[in-house]
């Protein structure tokens, strides 16, 4: 089965007004959480798609759902976590109470807030997955990439050829990442909050999809504008 899990459980702070949380405000017509996950529902091969939000959001989301995807028996809203990894946990253990999960079921994890994720990068992520059992959606770094360790003076400027910027999704065959979850121990636990970052302190390959510079994420008010001068240029 393939599973989708869009993390809608944060609260935007950087975006000032908390009061609603960023996922809910609108990109052209409408908010920006429904932008994303009719990007989800309309694959056929996806089975559920699971969106986690905050507790207080929980029957607004719904409604809107009803609002604008009415008549779809894919979606389920559920509560996200404190911080986004308790969010894609509470996925993962949704995922493992109500269905049977076999050795090919995947997991794809996207950000609310990407909304300009493409049918090409969702497919490349079941692809992916499917043949390595992770995978997660990147760009080449633009930027020189420059460390400092005191933020004072560098320690250090990287090549930037071997530097990529992540994005998501982040795709996992279900099973696989709870058997390395359950092998971590209890400090690796606290350490850890990157399912991809799991598999990769663990050995096991993730394999890089090709992102695309649209699929930015929504995090300051300019971000904004940038989302509805790019749907706009989409709807061109
Ligand atoms: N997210 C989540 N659960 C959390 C925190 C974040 O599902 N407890 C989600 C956000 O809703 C968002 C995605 O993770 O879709 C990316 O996180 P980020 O942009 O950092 O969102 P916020 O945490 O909401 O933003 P901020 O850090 O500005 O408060």
């Amino acid at each position: 089965m393939i599973f989708v899990a869009i993390l809608a459980g944060g609260i935007g702070s950087r975006m000032g007004d908390t009061d609603t949380p960023k996922q809910f405000l609108n990109l052209g017509d409408r908010p920006i959480l429904i932008h994303t996950i009719e990007k989800f529902v309309i694959i056929d091969e996806i089975d559920e798609v699971i969106v986690l939000t905050p507790q207080n959001f929980i029957n607004h989301t719904k409604y809107l759902i009803e609002e604008y995807i009415p008549n779809n028996d894919k979606v389920v809203v559920i509560e996200g976590g404190e911080t986004r990894n308790d969010t894609l946990k509470n996925s993962i253990d949704y995922i493992n109470e109500n269905h049977d999960v076999d050795d090919d079921s995947i997991i794809i994890t996207h950000d609310s807030v990407r909304p300009f994720v493409t049918h090409r990068i969702i497919r490349d992520n079941i692809k992916a997955a499917k043949e390595c059992g992770a995978c997660d959606t990147v760009i080449p770094a633009t930027d020189t990439i420059v460390e400092s360790r005191d933020g004072k003076v560098i320690k250090n400027i990287p090549i930037r050829d071997y530097f990529y910027q992540g994005q998501t999704p982040q795709t996992f065959k279900i099973n696989k990442l709870n058997s390395l979850i359950d092998d971590l121990s209890d400090d690796e636990k606290e350490i850890l909050t990157d399912a991809a970052k799991i598999f990769v302190l663990k050995g096991v390959d993730v394999s890089l999809v090709k992102g695309d510079v649209t699929n930015i994420k929504i995090t300051y008010p300019y971000d904004l504008k940038l989302a509805n001068t790019i749907l706009n240029d989409k709807n061109d």
